[in-house]
């Protein structure tokens, strides 16, 4: 299923649901996207409005929700429409998957990651305590609706939260990806729907191949193992860091781990690693908690018979996944970060 650009289809989908489409926002979303999307779609449609931010990605939030609908008396027809980052869709996919067994979602991402990335490919879910995205289900939404204006009103730090997906992306297609997109030095000005379809494109590719995760999907969680873990680390710490951001350090990890394990070449991964570097700067508490990070890496839900599975790269556009890393690797590579 690839993501439309126009409304039409999501405005007949409402009409069909007589009134029982719920627009799920966050607070900020809902400041600044709703009654844009409701001029877009030229009807009206009931908010459900949460708090904003990762730390209500959790349980508190979908009873919040589920009693919301149930109060509204939402059937097995109601609709849950997902206008947000990735919070508000992974949560509002989570809770329409489960709602009276499963209701119907849409994505309408308004967060350059969740445009890129969180949006499409069906993973919905929560966190349970630090661990990120612990209780969850994949289930396709209906449809993903893209509006690159969304990003307008959405803060400088999180375009380059998001962009740290696009260049995972880039770097899983291969080097002409990866030079068109590290082409400029400054990465917001051309963040537009040509290039965000572009990106997002190539995670459309994967998950189709493969919806379910059971092999090459896996790929996607290029730089995610040690970037989870660092999220973990910086919760545990009281300490704040942006998903891309732990990511964007978790996939200079991974691209030295491929150096030492397959033999990928290394001044290729330091062109990768630098131009990461110019964008994103290591927190300088992450060299004070590398055992917080290495037992978070032991929770990954990846890891199987305490393994550390990676995906690792051969080369740009050859990832392998499924590298058995020890720890010993990965502390020696963290102490290099
Ligand atoms: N399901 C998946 O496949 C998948 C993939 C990647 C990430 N994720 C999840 O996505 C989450 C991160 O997503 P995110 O970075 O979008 O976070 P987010 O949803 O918290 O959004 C970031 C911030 O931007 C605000 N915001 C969003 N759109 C805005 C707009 N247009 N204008 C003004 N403010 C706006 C939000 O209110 C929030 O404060 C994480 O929980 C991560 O685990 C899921
Ligand atoms: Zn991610």
């Amino acid at each position: 299923m690839k993501a439309k650009t126009d409304f039409e289809e999501l405005i007949s989908f409402v009409q069909y649901s007589k009134g029982q489409c719920y627009v799920l926002c966050d607070e900020n979303t809902f400041k600044h996207c709703y009654e844009v999307f409701c001029q877009l779609i030229a009807l009206k449609v009931q908010p459900i409005v949460i708090k904003a931010g990762e730390a209500q990605k959790n349980i508190a939030t979908c009873e919040f929700i589920w009693q919301k609908l149930i109060d509204n008396k939402a059937d097995k027809n109601a609709c849950i429409i997902n206008l947000g980052g990735g919070v508000v869709s992974d949560i509002g996919g989570f809770v329409a998957a489960t709602y009276k067994r499963g209701i119907k979602y849409i994505n309408v991402p308004t967060s350059l990651l969740a445009m890129v990335d969180a949006a499409t490919g069906g993973k919905t879910g929560i966190n349970l305590g630090h661990f990120k995205n612990m209780i969850g289900l994949i289930q396709q939404p209906e449809m993903v609706v893209l509006h690159a204006p969304f990003l307008n009103t959405l803060p400088k730090k999180h375009l380059k939260n998001g962009f740290a997906e696009m260049l995972k992306h880039a770097i899983l297609n291969g080097k002409d990806a990866l030079n068109e997109l590290t082409l400029n030095k400054d990465i917001t000005p051309q963040l537009n729907e040509k290039v965000i379809l572009k990106s997002l494109a190539i995670k459309e590719d994967i998950v189709a191949q493969d919806p379910q995760e059971k092999g090459h999907r896996k790929i996607l969680n290029f730089g995610h193992t040690i970037g989870h873990a660092i999220e973990y680390a910086a919760q545990e710490n009281g300490c704040e860091i942006l998903h891309g951001e732990a990511v964007a350090i978790g996939m200079i990890a991974a691209l030295k781990l491929s150096v030492l394990k397959l033999e990928f070449d290394c001044n290729e991964a330091d062109l990768v690693i630098n131009f990461i570097r110019s964008h994103f700067s290591k927190p300088a508490w992450i060299s004070a908690n590398h055992n917080k990070i290495i037992n978070a890496i032991l929770q990954d839900k990846k890891n199987s018979n305490q393994e550390i599975n990676m995906v690792l790269l051969a080369d740009y556009g050859k990832p392998v996944f499924d590298v058995v890393c020890t720890l010993d690797e990965i502390a020696k590579i963290l102490l290099e970060l």
